[in-house]
């Protein structure tokens, strides 16, 4: 069976090395679905494969795209667990069972699939599996944190921020946020972030006057933002860098290790979902699915684009200020 995908075959400049082309895809073995792409975000993971400097990279050629959600469109005989109609998220795909989402449809084992209610737009459910499951862990892996606690993050405007502002504000937990951008404040403090600062030379004083006891910090930046973002903590406070949007290394001084004993660690949400019993992440993402269901949380899209403007979806997708995602509409 033949399907529209976006190919690359070789690393560099983003829009340079994809193209839609077709390609064929295995007929339905055992416990396998055919699933109907409906939409699937760029991410910059997705940028960074592209130009080759991702931590996992598929074999090339290779069909991108880490995220998305499709309609189950047929199931092999015998499969239970999903049927025709539902709409299904892959959050189980990995380095070592890569399944490129950028493609009409796409063949995947029925047991690797988490349906999503269609109360969520199709357009929400294709932005479900990577970023608030990111921010989700953040928030909950690394410190026990309570009501009235308070974290730094920089990158506020991305899209794991935005989650991470949704659900400490859910849990009572209050936020810091560094953003680029001044016009950036009003609609970050509208979704419920609690301070939002820019991220210039004066930031630190603000973050220590806004909270002088803030033990956890995100980090999506690096360079000076992450040393930041870090000088907020207090003693034994812990740094996760889970992003490099700056391509900048984080440095940590060695007064921050002496006399304050900051832990620094990371966080990949593939790496996690890897690493750990299969109903530990099925545990999170329902507790994600409730978590938006109940607080009806909806995450600005930009602009949608059909594979045929690959090239100005993906100059859209690498626009500084964005105020939403940039999906493809497949
Ligand atoms: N470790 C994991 O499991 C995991 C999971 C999800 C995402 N991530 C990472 O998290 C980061 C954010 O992802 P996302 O999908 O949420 O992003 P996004 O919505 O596409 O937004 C990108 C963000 O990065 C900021 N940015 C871009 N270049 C920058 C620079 N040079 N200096 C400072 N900020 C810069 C942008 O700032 P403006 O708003 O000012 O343009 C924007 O806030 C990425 O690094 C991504 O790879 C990691």
């Amino acid at each position: 069976m033949k399907t529209n995908v976006l190919l690359h075959n070789s690393y560099g400049k983003p829009e340079d090395v994809v193209r839609l082309t077709t390609y064929e895809i295995e007929e339905l073995a055992e416990g396998q679905v055919l699933v109907d792409m409906a939409f699937s975000p760029i991410n910059p993971a997705d940028l960074n494969m592209l130009e080759g400097t991702y931590y996992t990279q598929p074999e090339l050629p290779a069909v991108l795209g880490n995220e998305g959600v499709g309609v189950v469109e047929a199931v092999a005989e015998g499969v239970t667990s999903v049927k025709v109609g539902d709409h299904v998220i892959f959050p189980f795909r990995g380095k070592d069972n890569w399944v490129g989402l950028w493609a009409e449809k796409v063949v995947s084992p029925a047991n690797e699939l988490v349906i999503v209610p269609s109360e969520i737009s199709l357009q929400q459910a294709a932005m479900l599996t990577v970023n608030p499951a990111t921010a989700y862990q953040l928030l909950t892996l690394f410190d026990d944190l309570s009501s009235g606690d308070v974290v730094i993050q920089n990158a506020g405007n991305s899209s794991v921020g935005r989650w991470v502002i949704s659900i400490a504000k859910s849990m009572g937990v209050k936020t810091i946020s560094l953003v680029r951008n001044v016009e950036l404040i009003d609609d970050l403090k509208a979704l419920g972030a609690d301070w939002v600062f820019v991220d210039d030379e004066d930031v630190v004083k603000k973050i220590k006057e806004a909270s002088s006891d803030s033990r956890l910090a995100f980090n999506a930046v690096g360079g000076q933002s992450a040393t930041h973002v870090m000088k907020g903590l207090v003693s034994d406070g812990i740094l996760v860098t889970y992003g490099a949007m700056s391509k900048e290394p984080v440095q940590v001084s060695s007064g921050a290790l002496i006399y304050k004993n900051i832990w620094v660690t990371g966080f990949n949400r593939a790496k996690w979902v890897a690493e750990n019993p299969k109903e530990v992440v099925l545990d999170v993402y329902k507790k994600l699915i409730d978590f938006i269901l109940k607080h009806k949380i909806e995450i600005p899209v930009e602009a949608t684009y059909s594979f045929s403007d690959v090239d100005k979806a993906i100059a859209h997708a690498s626009q500084s200020g964005r105020t939403g995602k940039v999906l493809f509409e497949i």
